[in-house]
Order: structure tokens, then C-alpha cells, then sequence
């Protein structure tokens, strides 16, 4: 039987590379983002894999949407081997002076969206004691540092959550990997000066994803830091 994947934040970046590896492997998707039109262009690409692939549009930081997508994945899929919670946003700032409400749209779209999306999809999985969830933490969720703002305090949040659910989900055989990276080249940094060399390929980091879930049923990966070979930017 096909193994189904859900990632959020599916038509760019790091999530899109993760789609298409899975996609070419011959995996189920579920992939979310708010813009239509990227999400049915992200379907036509991967067409080509034969894949089942559901896609729906959502705002992840909105509760009521990112529920209602968990519950279409658990009416049309089951219980999934993997969530990839991904979706994520930076606004660069510093708490003494960013605008009011930045911590809560951070909070919103990059810890809440993996907590409400993981606490419906896992009923299912708990229900098969299998299953892997991997959180798009950052540098950020390790160390802060000047204009990080809300963003580095919403992705340390996130690697708390990471850690809450390795220890609830242990005795269900349900692994939880928080993926620590590095600036990766994405349309995030597209505007940047800097060379895509600088950066890591999302596509490493697709990679990892893969690699990580086929260990042994034995070892779990519980925090993997992945970094530019340079170095932080
Ligand atoms: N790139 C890096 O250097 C880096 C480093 C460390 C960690 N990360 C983390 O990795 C994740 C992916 O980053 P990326 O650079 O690949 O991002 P990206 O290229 O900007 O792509 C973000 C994806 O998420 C979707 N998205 C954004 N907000 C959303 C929302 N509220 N609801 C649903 N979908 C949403 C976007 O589509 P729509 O705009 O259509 O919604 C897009 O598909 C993020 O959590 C980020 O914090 C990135």
C-alpha cells in the first residue's frame, strides 16, 4: 500500500522539494498552501508521478483551516505515515521595536499550525502505533540573534513542541524529528544579494527528510542541525 504524506507549505521552497522527492518515490501527498493557483500549478508538476495527491487550500495560522485540512486527510487518507509541519514565515524584527501583532502572526502561522494540524492528524496514527512527524525548526529555534525578533521566539517554540510530543509519543512508536536548519535557498532569500552557493539546496534538505524516516524502527532522530557549509549567514 502507497505511504501518505502531509506537508504544509507545499509550493515553494523547502516543502516543494519535500513534495516532489516523496512524489517521485512514489508516495501520497497532501499539500497545503493559500495560494491556489501555486497549489494547482504544484499538482500539474507532480502529475507525472502518478501520485495520489490531495491538495487544499489553507492558511495554516487560521485554526479553523488547518483543522479542516487535517480532517480531509484523515476522511480521504487514513492515518498518514508522515507530517511535515513546514509552513512557516519570517518577519525580521526586534521585539523592542517591531510592529504590534508580529509576535502573534509568528506564533499564529509557525507554532500553532503544527500544534492543531498534529493534534488532529494523530488520533489516526496512534490508532496504528506508526507514523513521523518532522517540525521545520531553524537556527533560530537555538539561538537568537539581532533582528530575529518574534521569529526566533516562535521557532524555539516550535522546537519545544518538537521535544513535547517526542516524549508523549514515544510509547506509541511515533517518531518526532526537529529539523534544525540553516538558511536554504528559497524565495525567502531570493531577494538577497547574496549567491544561491551560500546557502543550503532544499533539496538536502528533502533528502534528509527521506533518510531520517528510513532508519530502523529502532532510532529515532530527535534533532538533526543542518548548516551551509560556510557557515550561518
Ligand atoms: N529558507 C531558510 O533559510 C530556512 C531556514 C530555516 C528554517 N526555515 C523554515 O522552513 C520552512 C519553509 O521555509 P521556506 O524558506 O521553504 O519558505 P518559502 O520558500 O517562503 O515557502 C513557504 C511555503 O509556505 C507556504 N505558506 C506560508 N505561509 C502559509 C500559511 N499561513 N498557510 C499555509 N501555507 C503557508 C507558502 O505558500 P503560500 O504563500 O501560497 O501560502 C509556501 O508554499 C519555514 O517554516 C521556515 O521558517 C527556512
Amino acid at each position: 500500500m502507497n505511504k501518505k504524506i502531509v506537508i504544509t507549505g507545499a509550493t515553494k521552497g523547502i516543502g516543494r522539494a519535500i513534495a516532489e522527492k516523496f512524489a517521485k518515490e512514489g508516495w501520497y501527498l497532501a499539500l497545503c498552501a493559500r495560494n491556489e493557483t501555486d497549489l494547482a500549478g504544484l499538482k500539474f508538476a507532480l502529475v507525472n508521478s502518478h501520485a495520489q495527491i490531495l491538495t487544499m487550500k489553507c492558511d495554516v495560522s487560521k485554526k479553523e483551516e488547518v483543522k479542516a485540512f487535517a480532517e480531509k486527510i484523515n476522511s480521504k487518507f487514513g492515518a498518514v505515515d508522515i507530517i511535515v509541519n513546514n509552513a512557516g514565515i519570517f518577519l525580521p524584527g526586534q521585539v523592542i521595536n517591531e510592529a504590534d501583532g508580529t509576535l502573534e502572526t509568528l506564533i499564529e502561522t509557525n507554532l500553532y499550525s503544527a500544534y492543531h494540524l498534529s493534534r488532529t492528524l494523530l488520533p489516526e496514527m496512534i490508532k496504528k502505533n506508526t507514523g513521523h512527524i518532522f517540525n521545520l525548526c531553524s537556527v533560530a529555534s537555538i539561538q537568537a540573534y539581532p533582528n530575529g525578533g518574534s521569529y526566533s521566539i516562535s521557532k524555539f517554540a516550535l522546537l519545544g513542541l518538537s521535544k513535547a510530543l517526542r516524549e508523549e509519543l514515544k510509547e506509541h512508536a511515533i517518531k518526532v524529528t526537529a529539523l534544525i536548519a540553516g538558511a536554504t535557498y528559497t524565495d525567502s532569500w531570493k531577494a538577497s544579494d547574496l549567491p544561491p552557493d551560500r546557502f543550503m539546496k532544499p533539496e538536502d534538505v528533502a533528502q534528509t527528510v527521506w533518510d531520517i524516516y528510513h532508519l530502523s524502527a529502532n532510532t529515532v532522530v530527535e534533532e538533526i542541525l543542518l548548516r551551509p557549509i560556510l557557515g550561518d549567514i
